[in-house]
């Protein structure tokens, strides 16, 4: 059985799908997903999925890239992870990709969400992109290793990878894993510790090959372990086992 660590099945796109989304991930041999919350808006569209169906956790959290809507305190944060299917504060971080100017608003609400997972003793998603430098220099600085988490959908280099897994964080590949001028994930998807790696797809974003530009799903996250798999030259069901393994040893809220 594999794992989604982190997805949006909440947006419109894959909601649309009612049941039929959760039909296709259970023949796929998917058994959970972590439903990432970006808004404080959107948080009871969450909430509502994570509630009508067992397998899916969440997380509360306000995305880097969110200009609009509630940027709440972390002691609001908090409050709002103690959802009983609430595992993790995220997806936080920082994005310099869609912020070229690197407000320092990003980094004062990532601070925010990491202290709010200290707060509630629940790990962090971290999303950062073109950022990996501060990123990190954050979390150490406001002690992220002390809950850990995870870099989610992790697209930088070997190095940062290290420093990540020094301060208690998972490494998750996504999709992008499966392209094929993708050699930098490759190579970090080769070498991450397997009891320290998680897989995801972060849909509706990033659909792996050979569905690749398509509308992306949980059902497809069994391409990205397949990829791993083949990087490491081991087993996909090892990575399937592994991968589910850390996910709930990880997110200590979600129950099987
Ligand atoms: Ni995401």
């Amino acid at each position: 059985m594999f794992v989604d660590s982190h997805c949006h099945i909440d947006f419109e796109d894959l909601a649309a799908r009612g049941d039929a989304l959760f039909d296709t991930m259970r023949e796929a041999g998917v058994s959970h997903a972590l439903c990432a919350g970006v808004s404080i808006e959107r948080l009871p569209g969450v909430f509502a999925l994570a509630e009508t169906h067992p397998n899916v956790f969440c997380s509360v959290g306000v995305h880097p890239e969110h200009t609009e809507g509630e940027d709440p305190s972390a002691e609001r944060l908090a409050e709002l992870a103690r959802h009983p299917k609430a595992v993790a504060i995220g997806e936080t971080g920082l994005d310099y990709y869609w912020h070229k100017d690197q407000p320092e608003w990003q980094r004062e609400r990532f601070r925010r969400h990491i202290r709010a997972a200290k707060l509630c003793g629940k790990p962090l998603i971290v999303h950062t992109r073109e950022a990996a430098a501060d990123t990190l220099r954050l979390m150490r600085e406001e002690g992220a290793d002390q809950v850990g988490g995870v870099m989610h959908c992790f697209t930088e280099d070997w190095a940062t990878a290290q420093v990540a897994l020094a301060l208690n964080f998972y490494v998750s590949f996504s999709g992008v894993v499966t392209f094929k001028n993708a050699l930098q994930i490759k190579d970090v998807a080769s070498r991450v510790p397997l009891e320290r790696l998680l897989i995801e797809t972060d849909a509706p974003y990033l659909a792996p090959a050979p569905y690749r530009g398509k509308l992306n799903q949980p059902a497809y996250v069994p391409h990205v372990a397949a990829e791993i798999a083949r990087l490491r030259r081991i087993p996909v069901d090892e990575v399937a086992r592994a991968s589910s393994e850390n996910f709930f040893r990880l997110f200590t809220g979600a129950r099987r």
